[in-house]
């Protein structure tokens, strides 16, 4: 069975779901702009930003040292957790659901491929607290993953683990942290150097929410003993398979100009429907992936505009039972990817009982794999009815190969989708007002911080009457 994932797009078009979807003449009339879209993201590749590009051909020595430091961590610990929020939490939360027992922490020791995982992405006063409770600091490792280095969450979890490991363990508390941030910019940096802490990199060029695919994700993959070079090799495989700008022959080239139809006839909304709760994760990530690229309120050559769309992380089966009813009869502004395993890891049958009643006992005798893609059918049935533009990715089985090709495949269709937008897709203006906001009301006395201060007193006072 080859282990290629395959889009399916008939249930985009008009030709199959009616007026609602999207004629072929319009497509036809893109092929010249998505070329363009090929051209300046191939232009790109490398630069700047695109340093993710590179990363499926430029990390043979960096996988042999994580491969390394994965092995030592493995015999060493009992709990690795990973301290980091936004694109450095995200990839590896999705890949450790993907790739990982669904119960994987549950699992006793000679089952698990490593150490129990927690990946701390939020500062809820409880959660540390909650943290501590379940670990071992002597037998714990963690990972602090920050690109800029100065992130408070971050920062300050960096803060409450180190001074906890310094009263647990005195002069050994080093050797429980790991670093995951850029080389050159930022302070985190600098404090690894000072404290000798050992320390990956994060490549000037990979923003994020594109980098699941170097150290960020990939250690935290490497402990729980997850193939990290078969996660790389599909990254290459997509990556070479999207080399074409035939639209026909390059999945996420077809994808990126389908969406951006999508977009102008409305569907302001992208939901992502994975039919398994290994890849349920999938859907945070991507949901980052495609809100933080594409939503941007300028274009390239400075005009105004408020492009993106927002993504809606669903499950099914789950969120039939909550959220298809809008899906099929809510407005038309919606786009449904379907995320569909061929081959579970797991046949669970269903036995016979119940022969007294018919509705239940036809189940007997089928299994979960049988119902869970019939339910999938049965979902697509009524979207198609209700003339619901929907796509399919097939994933021939979940493992490290078909979810580096899937993740790799949404930062491709998210970089040709902002070509055509005509947008900066790697920065994120309105994540740093945000972080700047939020230092400024922490207090901190930077020039930066302190103007941001008083602009903020600038809001309009809030009316008593607005409050109940
Ligand atoms: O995609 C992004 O750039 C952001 O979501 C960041 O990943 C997030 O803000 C965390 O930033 P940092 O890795 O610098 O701590």
């Amino acid at each position: 069975m080859s282990n290629q994932i395959r889009l399916d797009v008939n249930a985009m078009m008009a030709e199959y779901v009616g007026p609602k979807g999207i004629a072929r003449a319009e497509l036809d009339a893109m092929i010249p702009e998505l070329k363009k879209a090929h051209a300046a993201v191939e232009a790109g590749r490398g630069v700047d930003m695109q340093g993710w590009m590179d990363l499926p051909y430029n990390q043979q020595e960096i996988l042999a040292r994580i491969e390394a430091a994965a092995a030592r961590i493995r015999k060493e610990f009992d709990a690795f957790v990973v301290l980091g929020i936004g694109g450095s939490a995200l990839g590896p939360a999705a890949v450790q659901q993907a790739l990982n027992h669904l119960h994987y922490n549950e699992l006793p020791a000679e089952k698990r491929g490593g150490p129990r995982l927690y990946i701390e992405d939020n500062i809820d006063p409880e959660r540390m607290a909650a943290l501590m409770d379940v670990i071992d600091l002597k037998t714990t490792c963690f990972n602090v993953i920050t690109k800029s280095g100065g992130t408070a969450e971050t920062m300050s979890q960096y803060l409450i683990v180190t001074d906890a490991l310094k009263a647990a363990l005195g002069d050994e508390w080093k050797k429980h942290i790991l670093i995951t941030t850029s080389e050159k910019k930022g302070f985190l940096i600098k404090i690894a150097q000072r404290e000798g802490f050992e320390t990956f990199y994060i490549p000037d060029g990979v923003g994020g929410r594109f980098s699941e695919l170097c150290p960020v994700g990939l250690i935290a993959a490497a402990v729980t003993g997850i193939d990290i070079r078969a996660m790389v090799a599909g990254a290459k495989e997509m990556d070479q398979r999207c080399k074409t700008d035939d639209a026909f022959a390059n999945p996420a080239l077809l994808d990126a100009g389908l969406m951006f139809l999508a977009m102008k006839k409305g569907a302001n909304m992208s939901v992502m429907m994975p039919y398994a709760d290994s890849l349920k994760l999938m859907a945070d990530w991507y949901a980052q992936l495609w809100a933080e690229s594409l939503g941007k309120n300028v274009t390239l050559d400075g005009k105004p505009c408020n492009a993106g769309q927002t993504p809606i992380k669903t499950l099914g089966v789950t969120d039939q039972h909550s959220q298809l009813q809008l899906y099929t009869e809510g407005p038309y502004d919606k786009v449904i990817t379907f995320l569909k395993v061929e081959k579970f890891r797991a046949t669970t049958p269903i036995p016979h009982g119940c022969d007294d009643i018919p509705t239940i006992a036809f189940l007997g005798g089928k299994s979960h794999n049988q119902l869970i893609e019939a339910e999938r059918q049965g979902t697509e049935y009524a979207l198609f009815k209700a003339q619901r533009m929907c796509q399919t990715i097939t994933l021939p089985e979940v493992n490290a190969g078909t979810i580096g090709q899937l993740l790799y495949f949404f930062e491709l269709v998210t970089a040709y989708t902002g070509a055509l937008l005509n947008i900066n897709t790697f920065n994120q203006p309105g994540v740093e007002e945000s972080k700047i906001a939020a230092y400024a009301v922490m207090g901190y006395d930077s020039e930066v911080h302190t103007a941001k201060r008083e602009e903020m007193k600038n809001r309009p006072a809030p009316k008593a009457e607005y409050i109940l």
